[in-house]
């Protein structure tokens, strides 16, 4: 590896956000696991032990080599990270029952080490059961909380350090300060640029090819665009073929964007096949979210095989080119403590097949989304189409919910009875729906409903409804507010699947809510805003829609946004209007514990 940091996963997603922030101050990090052999770390500058859900004292805590903390390296532990080095070093660790979550005021004793510039007052975010009492021999408390007696300790003959709270979230205002402090502690060289990863990757893509070709499927998403430049610049038109599928889950004029986008930036070696009824087949009659997406990554490896005959290219010849990011290979389940949230569509079967074998180029694997746009930006790609939204591979049908038409099989009316107490205090009405959508709480998938609120919007108490409801009732995932009607009819969950008519409304309805953010001058003011159809009806006939604005900056975790009223309700008019709609909702769910796909 290039010489950084090695950040240690001890479960949990944010081993990633470690990561990410210790990138944006231009040093490498990569995330490892705590089992690895001491000779395996010798090349890091420092090492960052992650939080992660467990107990130093839980019999299934994750595994870790113990000689670690004979290293003579700096170290920095996160939370869990913090209790382990406590633990392992012959400090003391108070089991907990409660958990300490949410924003606390942080006193900074000893402003030295990786605290030091800090005030003596600092907002820090925690979220833990543990807690450390005493700190390990040669350890001082630099800094405690009113609930943490130990919430920051240093050795720093040793170099060693431990935080209770998080400097990975935005939450915590000095994070990236302590991140940039425990850098300068390591000596890493700032090296790590977008420049640099041009060089070092196009020299990895002709090693890894060694002369041969390779084919890519070019959705017209930001990931697969890039990609497809990359290879281009590393292998020459010759060597390169990209070809777009058209799944049928597309947005409305999408390929014949994709096209004239290629031809404009002189691309000729991209092919364009429309395989929307071979898709629309394979997904006929499911409705189960993780079986949609299975059928629809082997159907696009049916197609791209078929393709490969078509196009006359040898196999042997050709490798598998995929613009898959680092996050995207951990989310299902890529180092040994992250759960599977969801398989992602780059990693079905077949292609962990043929990535043992080898025959799969992914050239933006060890970068994250932030890292992907700078790169476009640097191989030249226009502004408007790095700062696309991103747009999932699987598309719309990721964003068309399913059902066979079966109200939930359990009694949610008590969950319903005492949510609705809950909303009363706000002033808002509430209602559990009758179907369900993916989410992710803590570091594990769920699949469960949405309640749906009304009455006056205003954000502060609708965002604080939400986590409250999700936080209390584990059968409510995520929180929508209705938009319209005012007056919302008994609506009851109605069978439908993926369907070429209902992807057809959906593609209107997304249409109209797209060009509404750009007349409104607001596509830059989010991430991402998926517009999602949901089988909920009144009349047996006509669907919802969701919009799911949100904010984020490396899609691991994102917050709703709150968009301004003239938008929404020219929005929620103009949907209304759509012949097929009689219901607009707006998801106020953070991620976690909503996902920014309803799936
Ligand atoms: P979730 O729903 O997991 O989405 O919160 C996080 C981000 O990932 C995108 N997404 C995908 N992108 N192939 C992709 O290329 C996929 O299978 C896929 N699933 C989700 C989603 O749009 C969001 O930006």
């Amino acid at each position: 590896m290039a010489k950084g940091i090695v950040v240690l996963d001890f479960g949990g997603q944010y081993a990633h956000l470690i990561a990410n922030r210790i990138r944006r101050l231009q040093v490498y990090a990569e995330i490892r696991s705590p089992q690895a052999a001491v000779a395996d770390l010798e090349d890091a500058d420092g090492l960052i032990l992650s939080g992660g859900p467990s107990s130093v004292y839980a019999a299934d805590s994750p595994v870790f080599n113990p000689e670690i903390f004979t290293m003579d390296k700096p170290m920095l532990g996160l939370c869990y990270g913090h209790q382990l080095i406590c633990h392992q070093l012959g400090g003391s660790v108070e089991p907990g029952d409660t958990m300490e979550f949410g924003a606390a005021q942080l006193r900074v004793k000893e402003p030295r080490g990786v605290l030091a510039g800090l005030e003596a007052q600092e907002l820090v975010w925690m979220s833990h059961r543990d807690s450390v009492q005493k700190p390990p021999e040669g350890f001082s408390v630099l800094a405690d909380t009113d609930d943490c007696p130990v919430a920051a300790m240093g050795n720093e003959a040793r170099r060693i350090y431990g935080l209770q709270f998080h400097p990975e979230v935005t939450h915590t205002v000095s994070g990236m300060e302590i991140l940039d402090n425990f850098i300068g502690l390591c000596g890493c060289e700032r090296t790590w640029t977008m420049e640099r990863y041009i060089e070092t990757s196009m020299a990895q893509i002709v090693a890894q090819t060694a002369g041969r070709k390779v084919f890519l499927l070019v959705s017209g998403g930001v990931d697969s665009t890039v990609c497809f430049l990359l290879l281009n610049r590393a292998l020459g038109e010759d060597r390169v073929l990209g070809l777009h599928i058209d799944n049928g889950f597309m947005r409305k004029g999408e390929t014949a964007l994709v096209e004239r986008l290629m031809q404009e930036s002189g691309f000729e070696n991209l092919k364009v096949v429309d395989a929307s009824s071979d898709f629309l087949k394979r997904v006929e009659g499911v409705a189960d979210p993780e079986e949609k997406r299975l059928r629809i990554g082997e159907e696009f490896l049916a197609v791209r095989d078929r393709a490969l005959i078509d196009l006359g290219l040898d196999p042997e010849e050709w490798l598998l080119g995929q613009g898959t990011l680092y996050t995207d290979t951990i989310e299902s389940g890529g180092t040994d403590h992250a759960d599977v949230i969801k398989t992602h569509q780059n990693r079905v079967g077949v292609i962990e097949q043929l990535l043992a074998e080898g025959k799969v180029v992914e050239p933006l694997d060890q970068l994250y989304k932030d890292e992907v746009r700078a790169l476009g930006e640097k191989l030249g790609l226009p502004h408007h189409l790095v700062w696309r939204h991103p747009f999932p591979g699987p598309g719309l049908g990721v964003r068309v919910l399913c059902s066979d038409g079966n109200e939930p099989q359990e009694d949610l009316g008590p969950v319903e009875e005492k949510a609705a107490e809950v909303a009363a205090r706000y002033d808002l009405q509430l209602q559990i729906l009758p179907l369900r959508s993916v989410g992710v709480q803590g570091d594990s998938r769920t699949y469960a409903h949405p309640a749906v609120v009304s009455g006056d919007c205003d954000w502060e108490k609708l965002e604080l409804l939400s986590t409250e409801l999700t936080n209390l009732f584990a059968e409510i995932n995520r929180v929508v507010y209705l938009l319209g009607p005012e007056e919302r009819p008994v609506q009851r969950i109605k069978p439908g699947y993926l369907t070429r008519d209902r992807l057809d409304l959906l593609r209107e309805a997304d249409a109209i809510a797209m060009e509404g953010l750009e007349r409104h001058g607001l596509m830059q003011e989010m991430m991402q805003m998926p517009t999602v159809l949901v089988p909920l009806s009144a009349d047996g006939v006509q669907e919802s829609v969701v919009l799911r604005p949100i904010a984020s900056s490396d899609l691991m975790t994102a917050r709703f946004c709150r968009l301004p009223r003239e938008f929404l309700e020219d929005i929620r008019d103009r949907l209304l209007a759509l012949e097929g709609i009689e219901a607009v909702f707006y998801d106020i769910t953070h991620k976690p514990p909503g996902t920014v796909e309803w799936e």
